[in-house]
């Protein structure tokens, strides 16, 4: 379980967090959505003692991530924004290191590696040097290495950005599995199809604050069922509608075009926060 109170965080001249409460429970999958610049790797960073809070506290199964101390770190994996393996090694020789900081001994670290590979599919890719993988199956990677010593929280920072929708609904299922055999997951995203197809609950991120902590469900429902796109001269209205006929009705009173959808998440998030998110 993770518990983040009255977190502050400040960078020379930026203040990269303002103010942050959040609680995510045992086996939740929790997504934080914001622009670029919002706050979400810093949030990340800061839980996984990867970087120093400011003010405030954080703890990860009662444990202060405050101090950095390896008891904290031992609740967590993470998997990075960029891609941190090294390239020139095997997929087990980066698996290997991984464990062996986590001081697994030998039989424990290989029985579990073979275990991790073959449950993200990649049991056939063990001595594949790394720079010879995809993406999607790098991504994949980094996520075998960051549950290698068994966390219960699985932190993942944009864990489908630059892969195509049908590697990324792949990388999707494996979350969902993961979340399905008992790990908390915390993970941020700038794609709203994600936090709404993924999410529990979704945090809207906007310059270092907390906008809304809510289910995808009722953050969209606070909008209505349909959306009315309507492009002006120089910008895009939109107008929310609960009833398909109303729309519907608005359209035939109209001589303008206007395509109609469901709503989706950027709704709310464009709502409170008179941005987009990506
Ligand atoms: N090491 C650093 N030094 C100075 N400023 C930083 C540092 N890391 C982040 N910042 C600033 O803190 C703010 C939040 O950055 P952060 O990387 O947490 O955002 P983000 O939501 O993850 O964005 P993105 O979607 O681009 O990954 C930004 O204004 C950023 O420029
Ligand atoms: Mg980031």
């Amino acid at each position: 379980m993770i518990r983040i109170q009255n977190l502050n965080k400040t960078y020379k001249n930026v203040q990269a967090l303002k103010n942050v409460n959040l609680e995510v429970s045992k086996g939740e999958l929790f997504a934080f959505l914001g622009p670029n610049g919002a706050g979400k790797t810093t949030t990340i960073r800061i839980l996984t003692g990867l970087a120093k809070l400011g003010s405030g506290a954080a703890l990860l199964n009662g444990f202060d991530v405050g101090n950095r101390s390896v008891e904290s770190r031992r609740q967590c994996g993470l998997v990075p924004q960029s891609i941190n393996l090294d390239r020139e090694l095997s997929v087990f020789e980066n698996l290997t290191i991984h464990g062996k900081l986590f001081r697994m001994d030998k039989p424990e670290r290989n029985a579990r590696i073979d275990e991790l590979l073959d449950y993200v599919e990649m049991g056939d890719r063990k001595e594949t040097l790394v720079k010879n993988l995809s993406g999607g199956l790098k991504r994949r990677l980094m996520i075998a290495r960051a549950l290698l010593h068994s966390p219960s929280i699985l932190f993942l920072d944009e864990p489908t950005v630059g892969l195509d929708a049908a590697i990324r609904r792949k990388i999707w299922a494996l979350i969902k599995k993961i979340q399905q055999h008992g790990t908390t997951i915390f993970l941020t995203t700038h794609y709203i199809e994600e936090a709404e197809f993924l999410a529990d609950r979704v945090a809207f991120l906007d310059k270092g604050s907390i906008v809304v902590v809510d289910t995808p469900e009722a953050l969209m429902n606070r909008m209505g069922t349909w959306a009315l796109d309507h492009l002006k001269e120089d910008d895009m209205e939109t107008l929310y509608f609960n009833d398909r006929k109303e729309a519907n009705e608005h359209i035939a009173a109209h001589k303008d075009s206007f395509t109609l959808r469901r709503v989706n998440l950027e709704d709310a998030f464009l709502s409170l926060t008179g941005k987009k998110v990506s």
